[in-house]
C-alpha cells in the first residue's frame, strides 16, 4: 500500500509583532486578561501591502528546500485559507506561477481554521490514488485584515502567518488516518458576514467584523475535538498512550489543555505556539508542526496527532508518523 508522508516543512511569519501591551493602547483590555483567558502574548501582523500568497511563497520556499526537491517535481498545490488574495483566480495558481512550478492541479479550499487539515487530507487521497507524486500543501491567513481593531472580544485573539508542507508517496506511513467533519447548524457562532455574493461593498467597514460567541465556540470545540481525536485513534487501532505528540490548532491555551487532558497527555507532549502566534486560523497547525520539527522535539518515526476546529463549524484530525 502507498502512503503519503510529509518530507519537508516551512513557515513564514510577518515581521511586525503586536504585543498585548500594544493592544492595551487600542482597546480596553489587559495583558493579564488576554494571557489568562487565551494564552496569547504576541501575534504577527502582515503589512498593508502583504497578501496571503506572499506569505505562502516564503513558507513554501523553506519547505521545498527542507524536502530537497526541485519545484519541477511538484504536481499539486493546495492552499487552505479563508483570506485568499483575490476572489479569483484561486491563490494556489498565484503561488504555483510565482514559484515557477510547472502547470499542475492547483486549488484552494476554505474550511476556516480547519483549512490545512482539509487540504492535507485531500492531498493524501490524491497521493494514495497514485494520481499525484509531490504535493505542496499550505495553510495560510491574513486574518488580521478581517479584524475590527476596536472589538476587544476578537481583536486580541488573531494573528497572521503561513505554513507549508511537501507531501510525497511512501511505502511506509506517513499519514495513517484522516477524519473530517462539519456542521453548518453552528454558522452563527463564528462567521464573517461579508462574501463575494453577499454584501461585498461593506467588507472592511465597521459593519463587517468577525462575529463570535466565544463561550459557545469554546464548549463545542472541546467536545467535538475530543470526539474526533478518539475516533481517529480508534480507526487506526492506536491507543492514546502510544501517541508521541499532539499538534493542535492554536486557538486558545485552555482548549489545548482540555484536549491534552482528554488524551491523558502531559503538556510536555503538546506543541504550543499560541503565545507567540495567536490564532492564525488555517496556518496554525502547519506552523506549529514546523516549529516542533525545527526545534528538534518532533522526530522521524514518531506518532503525531494533528487536529483543528473552526467556523462552520468545521473540524478535522490527522494521525501520522513523521
Ligand atoms: N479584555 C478584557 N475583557 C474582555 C475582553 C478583553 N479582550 N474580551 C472580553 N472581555 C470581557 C467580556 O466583555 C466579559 O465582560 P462582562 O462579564 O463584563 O460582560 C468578560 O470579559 C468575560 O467574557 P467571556 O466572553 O465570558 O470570556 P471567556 O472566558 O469566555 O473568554 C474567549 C473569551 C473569547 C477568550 C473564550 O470564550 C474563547 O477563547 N473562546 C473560543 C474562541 C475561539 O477559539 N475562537 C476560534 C475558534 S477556531
Amino acid at each position: 500500500m502507498t502512503y503519503s508522508r510529509i518530507v519537508g516543512t516551512g513557515r513564514y511569519l510577518p515581521e511586525r509583532i503586536m504585543t498585548n501591551a500594544d493592544l492595551e493602547k487600542i482597546v480596553d483590555t489587559s495583558d493579564e486578561w488576554i494571557r489568562t483567558r487565551t494564552g496569547v502574548e504576541r501575534r504577527h501582523v502582515c503589512a498593508e501591502d502583504q497578501t496571503t500568497s506572499d506569505m505562502c511563497i516564503e513558507a513554501a520556499k523553506v519547505a521545498i528546500e527542507d524536502a530537497g526537491i526541485s519545484v519541477s517535481e511538484i504536481d499539486m498545490v493546495i492552499t487552505g485559507t479563508t483570506t485568499p488574495d483575490l476572489i479569483f483566480p484561486n491563490i494556489s495558481t498565484i503561488i504555483q506561477h510565482k514559484l515557477g512550478i510547472p502547470a499542475c492541479t492547483a486549488f484552494s479550499l476554505e474550511a476556516a481554521c480547519t483549512g490545512f487539515i482539509y487540504a492535507l487530507t485531500t492531498a493524501d487521497k490524491f497521493i494514495k490514488a497514485g494520481e499525484v507524486k509531490c504535493a505542496l500543501v499550505m495553510g495560510a491567513e491574513c486574518i488580521t485584515k478581517l479584524v475590527d481593531w476596536s472589538d476587544r472580544n476578537t481583536c486580541v485573539l488573531f494573528g497572521d502567518g503561513a505554513g507549508a508542507v511537501i507531501l510525497k508517496p511512501s511505502e511506509e506511513p506517513g499519514i495513517i488516518s484522516c477524519h473530517l467533519g462539519a456542521d453548518g447548524q453552528y454558522k452563527d457562532l463564528l462567521y464573517y458576514p461579508v462574501g463575494a455574493s453577499k454584501d461585498l461593498a461593506t467588507a472592511g467597514t465597521a459593519g463587517a467584523k468577525i462575529m463570535m460567541s466565544g463561550n459557545e465556540v469554546f464548549k463545542v470545540a472541546v467536545k467535538t475535538l475530543g470526539k474526533i481525536a478518539m475516533e481517529t485513534l480508534d480507526d487506526a487501532g492506536v491507543s492514546k498512550e502510544e501517541l508521541d505528540w499532539l499538534v493542535p490548532h492554536q486557538a486558545n491555551i485552555r482548549i489545548i489543555q482540555a484536549m491534552a487532558k482528554r488524551l491523558d497527555m502531559p503538556m510536555e507532549k503538546v506543541i504550543v505556539t499560541v503565545q507567540d502566534h495567536g490564532n492564525t486560523s488555517a496556518a496554525s497547525v502547519p506552523m506549529a508542526l514546523d516549529v516542533g520539527i525545527r526545534d528538534g522535539r518532533l522526530k522521524r518515526g514518531q506518532l503525531i496527532l494533528m487536529e483543528a476546529f473552526g467556523g462552520g463549524f468545521t473540524w478535522g484530525s490527522v494521525l501520522m508518523r513523521l
